[in-house]
């Protein structure tokens, strides 16, 4: 085994679990296509390599769902919808603002 510290500035994890309906579930209410607008979002702002966008089993919010985590940032987006996608790509934008004044850029 080998351990790293772990260089990306931020990691987006989306629940996309999926119940089949047996249970509420973040699948449920189509959260897949928030990881497609958020990974091409990332993309298109040149930061794929400081920012992961992941798949998530149940993240433990499944009554809030869909749920969005940013981690390191301990930042929980809950009963998402995509019209709430600007309101996460602004969040992500503070990170990334934050993260050039604290490198003093
Ligand atoms: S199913 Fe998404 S948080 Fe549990």
């Amino acid at each position: 085994m080998k351990q790293d510290t772990c260089t990306r500035s931020a990691h987006i994890f989306i629940c996309t679990n999926d119940r089949k309906g047996k249970r509420k579930s973040c699948a449920d209410f189509n959260s897949l296509q928030f990881k497609t607008v958020l990974k091409q979002y990332i993309k298109d702002k040149g930061w794929s390599s400081q920012i992961k966008v992941s798949s998530a089993g149940c993240l433990g919010y499944c009554t809030a769902g869909p749920n969005i985590i940013i981690y390191p940032h301990k930042i929980h987006f809950s009963e998402v919808k995509l019209e709430n996608m600007n309101k996460i790509k602004k969040a992500i934008d503070e990170l990334m603002l934050n993260k050039r004044k604290n490198q003093g850029n």
